[in-house]
């Protein structure tokens, strides 16, 4: 099946030769074509180039594009979609004076959630996510990865990671699934906690591996939460099953996740609100995605992440949504691109590359995502008509998106 697209104003984040990544001063250029076309055969790239050179080629379907701007679906690296109910009491809380930590230490936050997970079946918990998901997709979304994290018990984080391995099934949206047992200390194990994290190191990560329901693993590092040993015994012990570290970090403190991440070769390291300026020495010599989360910062009213230090000192930088009930309750990618410009000082080129290529190669998928290539998945955003792609982050607020096309199908 031949699909055409015509008279596009201007196609962005074309790579005749894909990268894995950009880095730096690279991040500043977003290749594009203006007045091309775009040709998609099933669910893959085909051909583009300028609308002089269209070949005469029989189509399937023709779609014109006249004054709308064509770009690859975002890749949103860091969600917790998965999730029972909502934390809308702890919102008016933080109005009311609490701060996150405060409503955690009182027994809200994560545990709240967990709760909730513990009394939903699969079946609801899959309703609720779709909702999300099928929001997500309409806001240009084309892959995310999804974490586990609010069961805390085995039996809860595996019906967690089916719940995300049945959504995987079910859309056409590439999902990769993250096993986030470290997420928060179980009530029970307030005293005890090294045994909790012996519970996921020989119990939890051992069955997540054998069903297979991860390809990464997350911890949690963070004052309060899982210290830099604790995570690093998860890490040793993910890495024996072959689960490949994305982890939050420096969220609140700097306290040495950054250096365990890069020592277990994380493919992220998610959050970096607070950054210093060892933490990005350190980052220069690794593989590791440092992935930003402003929806966050704005959400919580934390600082945002030095994106302008970290990409100034030559590193690449990702966008993600962090969309979760207590942080983040939200997963629009616009407006994480927007606050990125708006807040973070990035410019709409860097902010572009960071949600789209940067957040592919933080999946572990910038083979097949992240940019117009050819071979790569149909995935795209036509926008509506506008005066240039400087608008997607300036008109913030609006919804600019005409349409969504994930692996060759319209889903908008
Ligand atoms: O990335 N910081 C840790 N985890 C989530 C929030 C979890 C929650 O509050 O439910 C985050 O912000
Ligand atoms: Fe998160």
């Amino acid at each position: 099946m031949i699909t055409i697209i015509t008279n596009i104003k201007e196609l962005l984040q074309v790579r005749n030769n894909s990268v894995k990544k950009v880095s730096g001063k690279e991040m500043k250029i977003l290749p594009t074509i203006k007045n091309a076309f775009l040709i998609l055969k099933d669910d893959k790239i085909y051909d583009y180039g300028e609308m002089r050179n269209l070949p005469s080629l029989k189509a399937d379907k023709t779609f014109d594009a006249t004054g709308k701007i064509v770009l690859p679906t975002w890749c949103d690296s860091h969600t917790h979609i998965v999730y029972a109910g909502n934390r809308d009491g702890e919102f008016v809380d933080r109005i009311n004076g609490l701060t996150y930590e405060e409503i955690a230490n009182n027994g809200g936050g994560i545990l709240n959630s967990a709760e909730k997970l513990q009394n939903s079946s699969k079946d609801d918990l899959f309703d609720q996510a779709s909702k999300r998901l099928e929001e997500i997709m309409k806001l240009g979304t084309g892959a995310v990865e999804i974490k586990s994290g609010y069961g805390l018990t085995l039996e809860a984080e595996i019906k967690m990671l089916h719940v995300i391995k049945k959504l995987s099934e079910f859309y056409p949206i590439e999902i990769k699934a993250t096993f986030l047992g470290a997420h928060a200390f179980p009530k029970k194990f307030k005293e005890n906690k090294d045994d909790y994290v012996d519970l996921i190191c020989n119990k939890m990560i051992p069955l997540v591996a054998k069903e297979k329901l991860a390809e990464f693993i997350d911890v949690f590092c963070e004052t309060g939460y899982f210290s830099v040993e604790q995570t690093e015994r998860i890490l040793k012990a993910g890495n024996d099953y072959n689960l490949t570290p994305k982890i939050h970090v420096n969220q609140f403190t700097s306290i040495g996740g950054v250096q365990v991440g890069i020592k277990y070769n994380a493919l992220s390291i998610d959050h970096l609100e607070i950054m210093t300026t060892q933490d990005i020495e350190d980052l220069k010599n690794s593989n590791t995605m440092p992935v930003a989360l402003p929806s966050c910062s704005y959400f919580l009213s934390i600082p945002y992440t030095p994106a302008r230090k970290i990409i100034d000192n030559d590193l690449p930088l990702a966008l993600a949504s962090d969309f979760n009930p207590g942080s983040t309750p939200s997963g629009n990618m616009n407006f994480v691109v927007s606050t990125a410009c708006i807040k973070m000082k990035m410019t709409p080129e860097e902010a572009i590359n960071a949600a789209t290529i940067n957040g592919a190669y933080a999946m572990n998928l910038s083979k097949t995502h992240g940019s117009i290539t050819k071979g790569k998945k149909a995935n795209l955003i036509i926008t509506k008509p506008i005066p240039s792609y400087n608008y997607l982050p300036y008109a913030f607020g609006s919804n600019l998106i005409d349409k969504v096309m994930i692996e060759g199908e319209f889903i908008l």
